[in-house]
């Protein structure tokens, strides 16, 4: 567990998550646009009690939004966020995986993506999804001090 791990931390209780269909409908958050070099990643505002909910059981600085991610993904590394705690809703294909690899873009290891179970990741390696047939939707959590950075570094 090298890049991943799964942690013991509580479901989100169901009435606080939005269906995946009504994320994806919605504009993306004007504030957290997505980065004009990526075509596969959007954000979606959460709901102030999902918000709250977040904070209150991290109780650390945390930005909380859904990471709407489709079929183009690539390897990539997030900029400014080292790692990242997901909460998946829709993970997108049967076989949702994420991979990741080293600085020479070799593959390293790879993680099955499971609905309603968190993930810690980290996010200055290169990682990407495969098996996304669909659209991916999750509650993400970065941790950052600066919050959310769209940016993305292929
Ligand atoms: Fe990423």
């Amino acid at each position: 567990m090298k890049y991943l791990i799964y942690p013991d931390l509580p479901t989100v209780p169901e009435e606080l998550l939005e269906h995946p269909d009504s994320i994806i409908s919605r504009p993306y958050d004007k504030e957290h646009p997505p980065a004009s070099v990526v075509n596969f990643f959007e954000t979606r505002r959460v709901s102030k009690q999902l918000d709250e909910w977040v904070r209150d059981h991290v109780k650390a600085d945390c930005a909380v939004q859904y990471q709407i991610i489709n079929s183009h993904i690539v390897p990539h590394r997030d900029i400014r966020r080292k790692m990242a705690c997901n909460y998946l809703l829709q993970k997108g294909g049967e076989d949702a995986t994420i991979c990741f690899f080293d600085q020479e873009k070799v593959f390293q290891e790879s993680y099955p993506m499971l609905e309603r179970v968190w993930h810690i990741l980290k996010t200055d390696e290169f990682h990407t999804v495969t098996g996304v047939t669909g659209i991916r939707v999750a509650l993400s959590i970065c941790f950052d001090r600066f919050g959310w950075d769209q940016g993305f570094k292929e």
